[in-house]
């Protein structure tokens, strides 16, 4: 199962970047010290998925991509959740100093909640969100979480072959619409050395995994890009601080708890 996704998801992807333009113009992730992993950013217009299990920094990242987007990198923004109530999404965001209540006054950002008011009748289509992103020039677009393409298609949720196709096909058209995709998803195990893969990961270009490392009684947040299609990037294991300016990646650092780990093995005989 695992193979079959993997070998049909190549095809479709390469032949989705030969239709688009390929350009490597790199834009901020909006999360410090990301950037600098990915040598430069995010390949704009590209889709990535940020994955991981909960509490892990998944959902600050992503409306770190929509408000610094939006706020440093003049690139409108929407942001869809499925996990939280609008209010309580924006109170959150303060918390790490992003008023999404300014950014949303001022036309840059939109925020939806499921199951998406965005159309008039309430209902989520295709082309009433390419309407959207043509009328408000939105270039970024982040879905907390996949489920959204659940709602999107939710007659195809027994069919998965034709479920990706119609995800790759979403992909596509975001590309066209320039559009840069970040969508997160969780998962339940983490571990770095026995990483299992989701079918749906293979549809992404690009693949960030937030995981947690445990030392004794205590646990350490990291970071690893698990794949960015048509782009360079380190494959280290790099540590996450969370604090009240938000989420940043410790890019020049080791995790402690690797050090340690490591220098554990060290045999002085
Ligand atoms: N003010 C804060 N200072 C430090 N850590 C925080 C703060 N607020 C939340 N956190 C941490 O951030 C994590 C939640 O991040 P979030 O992006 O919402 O996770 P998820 O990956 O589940 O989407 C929690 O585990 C919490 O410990
Ligand atoms: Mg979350």
């Amino acid at each position: 199962m695992l193979a079959q996704g993997f070998y049909i998801s190549i095809p479709i992807i390469s032949i989705i970047l030969k239709k688009g333009d390929i350009e490597m113009e790199l834009i901020k992730t909006g999360t410090e010290g990301l950037d600098q992993i990915l040598k430069g950013g995010l390949r704009k217009n590209s889709s990535v998925l940020i994955t991981g299990a909960p509490g892990t920094g998944k959902t600050i990242m992503a409306l770190q991509f929509i408000y610094y987007g939006a706020k440093d990198s003049n690139e409108n923004g929407i942001f869809i959740s499925t996990e939280e109530d609008l209010n309580d999404l924006r109170d959150y965001a303060k918390n790490f100093g992003m008023d999404f209540k300014e950014m949303e006054k001022k036309g840059k950002i939109f925020l939806y909640e499921k199951p998406v008011a965005m159309l008039r009748g309430g209902l989520v289509s295709l082309s009433g969100l390419l309407n959207l992103i043509k009328k408000k020039k939105i270039q970024r677009i982040a879905f907390d979480s996949i489920i959204f393409f659940e709602y999107l298609y939710p007659k195809l949720s027994n069919n998965t072959m034709e479920f990706r196709r119609q995800v790759l096909l979403f992909m596509q058209k975001m590309k066209r619409a320039n559009v840069t995709l970040l969508t997160v998803s969780e998962r339940k195990i983490t571990d770095l050395d026995r990483l299992e893969y989701d079918m749906m990961d293979f549809v992404f270009e690009g693949f960030i995994m937030l995981s947690r490392i445990r030392k004794g009684s205590y646990f350490e947040r990291v970071l690893t890009v698990e794949k960015m299609r048509g782009q360079e990037h380190n494959l280290d294991i790099y540590p996450i601080a969370i604090d009240k300016k938000g989420v940043r990646i410790l890019h020049d650092q080791v995790p402690f708890s690797l050090v340690e780990r490591q220098e554990e093995k060290i045999d002085f005989k």
